[in-house]
């Protein structure tokens, strides 16, 4: 398996992942409509160049031969000395085999290379993903509720890993 970094022509292919992962991740958690406004939110067309582009937000893609497997995206230096995670998401029929786990490693490896000595990242309280990040050396460092517009919210837990350099 392959993690390759990701540009403004993937912008379809990474929609159309994400789309395949969503309601399986959320479908338990937020109703229908705020998982669609959020969906539109994070991945239209013009919302991913816009991260691309303009955010800094960096993609990377789990691959092997002609097939996907997962997508995350993250951002250097999002604050003094830290990489944040923005998204991480694996196929569900291709979790729990260490592709998470890969793009995670991907990561680090970036952001230690960018001289960021933490990772931090928003993960939803309900969202059992909070068990991948223990496992893998996150901690809780605090929880927020954002306000997302249309009286939508994400209720979250902030989570932080220090990267230990050698
Ligand atoms: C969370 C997610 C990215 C993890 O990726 P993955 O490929 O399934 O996880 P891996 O196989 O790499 O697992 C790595 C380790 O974490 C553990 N782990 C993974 N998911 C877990 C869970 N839900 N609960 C407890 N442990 C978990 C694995 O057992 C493994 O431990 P090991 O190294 O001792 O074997 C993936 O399951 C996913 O995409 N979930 C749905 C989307 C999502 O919630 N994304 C996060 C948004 S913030």
């Amino acid at each position: 398996m392959e993690i390759r970094k990701a540009g403004p022509t993937d912008t379809a292919l990474i929609n159309s992942l994400a789309a395949m992962v969503w309601e399986p991740t959320y479908r338990e958690i937020l109703t229908k409509a705020q998982l669609d406004y959020m969906f539109e939110m994070m991945y239209s067309h013009a919302s991913l160049q816009e991260q691309l582009q303009h955010k800094g937000h960096q993609f990377l893609l789990a691959q092997e031969g002609s097939s996907f497997y997962g997508f995350a995206s993250y951002e250097l230096n999002s604050k003094p000395g830290a990489t944040k995670i923005h998204k991480l998401y694996v196929l569900p029929e291709s979790q729990g085999r260490g592709v998470g786990a890969l793009l995670l490693k991907a990561i680090e490896r970036e952001a230690a290379a960018a001289g960021n000595t933490a990772i931090t990242l928003n993960v939803n309280r309900f969202n059992k993903a909070f068990h991948f990040y223990t496992k893998t050396g996150f901690t809780k460092t605090g929880e927020e509720d954002i306000h997302i517009g249309n009286g939508y919210l994400m209720e979250d837990f902030i989570m932080e890993k220090q990267l230990h350099t050698l």
